[in-house]
């Protein structure tokens, strides 16, 4: 197993769990340590190939916590499933690279790591809405060459965002919590898209609305959109915050590009294919006063050719989750899902807080075919009080 050296935790553990990458913090392995699991760690700048993970499996294996760049088909969970495995712990919040429907006909439980990533991720997505609005890569790289020669009454130019209308494709916990920032801090009318609507969303806007009424503002508005070539139509900023699926993947191609405003910002920090990466390039080449935000590309890590090469175009390498508090959270999270499903636990829902706690319940915090799997719920009054997620560090 070259490439993919493993580091062995508590070997004498009752319960064989594969890490199939090292994950930052220490208390997920003290949490699998205590639920009487070894657990094997691999090694690796890259991701593992299909047979390295084969290979970490191998012939007996109850859990894995996997990384969202690996495709666990249909064939990688039939691998663990023969090996025993009963559970694959995903180390992000998507899980668009797990066959759930073949993980659930295998018995396998899928965790997750929501809730934690929620703040962190909107707060990268404002980060790429801003970078894009006021040029901050071009503006780096105009210093890196040299080519500051001054201040100048028409410098790098950029779009102001108070008061402009910012539209969220998706208000789940990440889109909502994106759109409350840019609502609430920059005075953004919203609109939205969602197969449901969000009440909190709009109760949230309507009530900041009244508290600036209330001191002499012009309010902010949200409205969900019936369409989305009316959002693209209408928004200023498109920030997406869907989960990939072959519903959404392309969803924003040439022709939903040509909708939107020649000025317009896209903002994508959820999956890279929901964008047609190549659409994306010829667009951004054609219209230059239009601006492209990326957190996610179609084809990790490869980048459309000439992408890089656009002015109106700034990209990070896929880091919405990217603190260490949040990092080291989601490897908690992971590590209690697998002990959740290996002890029988129950399945928790919603704050995931209790769970960063030194007493952690004896639940998994999120299992996404928990249903499917008729795998018991916590009961509510079993619940203890929630306790505040502590503070970021
Ligand atoms: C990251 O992309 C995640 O889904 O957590
Ligand atoms: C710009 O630096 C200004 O003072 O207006």
């Amino acid at each position: 197993m070259s490439g993919a050296l493993c580091e062995t935790h508590h070997p004498d553990g009752r319960f064989r769990v594969v890490a199939t990458k090292p994950l930052p913090g220490t208390r997920w392995l003290e949490l699998l340590g205590d639920a009487d699991c070894r657990v094997e760690v691999c090694g690796g700048q890259r991701p593992l190939t299909r047979e390295e993970i084969v290979a970490a499996v191998g012939a007996r294996c109850d859990g894995v916590l996997a990384q969202l760049t690996e495709r666990w088909d249909a064939e990688l969970l039939e691998g663990l499933a023969t090996a025993g495995g009963r559970v694959l712990a995903n180390y992000a919040v998507g899980y668009d690279n797990v066959d759930v429907a073949r993980a659930t006909a295998l018995g396998v439980a899928v965790g997750n790591t929501p809730g934690i990533l929620t703040e962190t991720t909107a707060e990268l997505a404002v980060a790429l809405t801003f970078a894009a609005a006021r040029r901050v890569v071009e503006g780096q790289r105009l210093l890196g060459e040299g080519r500051f020669t001054g201040w100048l009454p028409s410098l790098l130019l950029g779009k102001r965002l108070w008061r402009k209308t910012l539209g969220v494709v998706g208000a789940g916990r990440i889109g909502a919590a994106y759109a409350r920032m840019l609502v609430e801090g920059h005075k953004m009318d919203l609109v939205y898209l969602d197969l449901q609507a969000s009440e909190e969303l709009e109760a949230f806007v309507a009530a900041y609305g009244a508290f600036l009424e209330s001191r002499g503002e012009a309010p902010v508005s949200c409205r969900r959109a019936a369409t989305l070539d009316e959002l693209l139509e209408s928004a200023d900023v498109v920030s997406l915050h869907l989960a990939l699926d072959d519903s959404t993947r392309h969803l924003i191609d040439a022709a939903r590009l040509a909708r939107m405003k020649d000025e317009a910002i896209l903002v994508n920090s959820a999956r890279g294919p929901l964008v047609d990466e190549d659409a994306l390039v010829a667009h951004c080449r054609r219209h230059p006063s239009f601006s492209a935000a990326l957190d996610v590309f179609e084809r990790e890590p490869e980048l459309a050719p000439g992408l890089l090469d656009l002015p109106n175009v700034v990209a990070v390498p896929h880091l919405g989750s990217a603190t260490g508090w949040t990092r080291r959270g989601m490897a908690t999270l992971a590590a209690a899902n697998v002990v959740g499903v290996l002890s029988g636990w129950p399945v928790w829902s919603g704050d995931v807080g209790p769970f960063l706690g030194s007493d952690p319940p004896r639940a998994a915090p999120s299992i996404v075919n928990a249903a499917a799997l008729c795998l018991p719920a916590l009961a509510a009054a079993q619940r203890p009080r929630d306790e505040a997620v502590s503070s970021d560090a």
